[in-house]
């Protein structure tokens, strides 16, 4: 057996290693692992609409239609990335909902440091920077229904892609820019006793997600929003916005306990974004 068949096989992924690998109480207590699979956040929604229980976690090892957000679609190199979508039944209100999506950006810049020790940093809403390009990406979807006096969240679908053991030649030419993985920028760092195992990635995202999503649930969220600034790589940066009508230059200042961007426009106003609405660049590039 060569080195690659021996870092494939020891880098498996399959139910019983992934529940092996979960220190979760309700994340994952129910898992749903395919080998190759449309979309792992449409199987999620689709589960989440029968009824499944909260927490159900579902893995492919590729994505045939991997979504990314804004229509764009998401690369899935076979067993080179982690590929899962987690469904949750939170009792918040829909306009809530954001700080879900900031708090999962949170707990993977956790979950990738305590398993792989590589620091990487947040660009808002919920882009996983490394080295001013994508490492991993999370796509948050709802639904909700107007029930009695208000609208009421049925389920929240969190997925997350992120960039494990990709090559050069797994990114397309268009991505190649604005992408990495956590193995090129080992390579990149000389990391020679990085260990990068999917499953023990896979295992502590979902911890740092559950501890996250607790106090959330508790409204407690100062914290989540203290650790997105910390780890945040655009505060205090010229940024461009890009909508579909308009693009400009501003300066992103803060973020609000709800999760939106305060940016600061050249004519010296404020304004307030929210994620969905437009994309954000750094001035030269990607990012920064
Ligand atoms: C983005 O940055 O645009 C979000 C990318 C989200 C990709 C993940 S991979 C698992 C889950 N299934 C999907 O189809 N998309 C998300």
């Amino acid at each position: 057996m060569n080195i690659e068949d021996d870092v494939e096989r020891l880098d498996e992924l399959n139910e019983d290693i992934i529940r092996n690998s979960l220190k979760t109480r309700i994340i994952g207590r129910d898992i749903y692992y395919f080998n190759s699979m449309d979309s792992t956040n449409d199987f999620a929604k689709k589960i989440a609409a029968e009824g499944c229980r909260e927490g159900a976690l579902v893995v492919a090892d590729t994505q045939t239609s991997g979504r990314g957000r804004m229509g764009r679609s998401w690369s899935s190199a076979y067993k080179k990335g982690i590929y899962m979508s987690i469904v949750l039944k939170p009792l918040i209100e829909p306009a809530d909902m954001q700080i879900i999506t900031l708090g999962a950006s949170v707990a993977v810049v956790e979950g990738i440091k305590r398993a792989t020790g590589i620091r990487t940093g947040i660009k808002w809403p919920n882009d996983i920077i490394l080295n001013d390009k994508k490492v991993c990406g999370i796509l948050t979807e709802m639904s909700s229904q107007w029930k009695e006096d208000k609208y009421k969240i049925n389920y929240v679908v969190i997925g997350i892609g992120i960039n494990v053991n990709q090559d050069v030649e797994d990114f397309n030419e268009v991505s190649l820019d604005d992408a990495i993985s956590l193995k090129l920028y080992g390579n990149l760092m000389r990391m020679h006793d990085i260990r990068l195992k999917r499953s023990n990635i896979i295992g502590n995202v979902l911890l740092e997600l559950e501890k996250i999503y607790f106090a959330i649930i508790n409204r407690e969220t100062d914290d989540i929003i203290n650790k997105w600034k910390e780890y945040s790589v655009i505060l205090g940066k010229k940024i461009k916005v890009i909508s579909e009508s308009d693009e400009y230059t501003a300066t992103a200042e803060d973020i609000t306990w709800d999760g939106k961007l305060v940016i600061r426009c050249a004519d010296g106003t404020t304004r307030e974004i929210v994620s969905g609405e437009v994309s954000i660049r750094g001035l030269n590039g990607y990012m920064i």
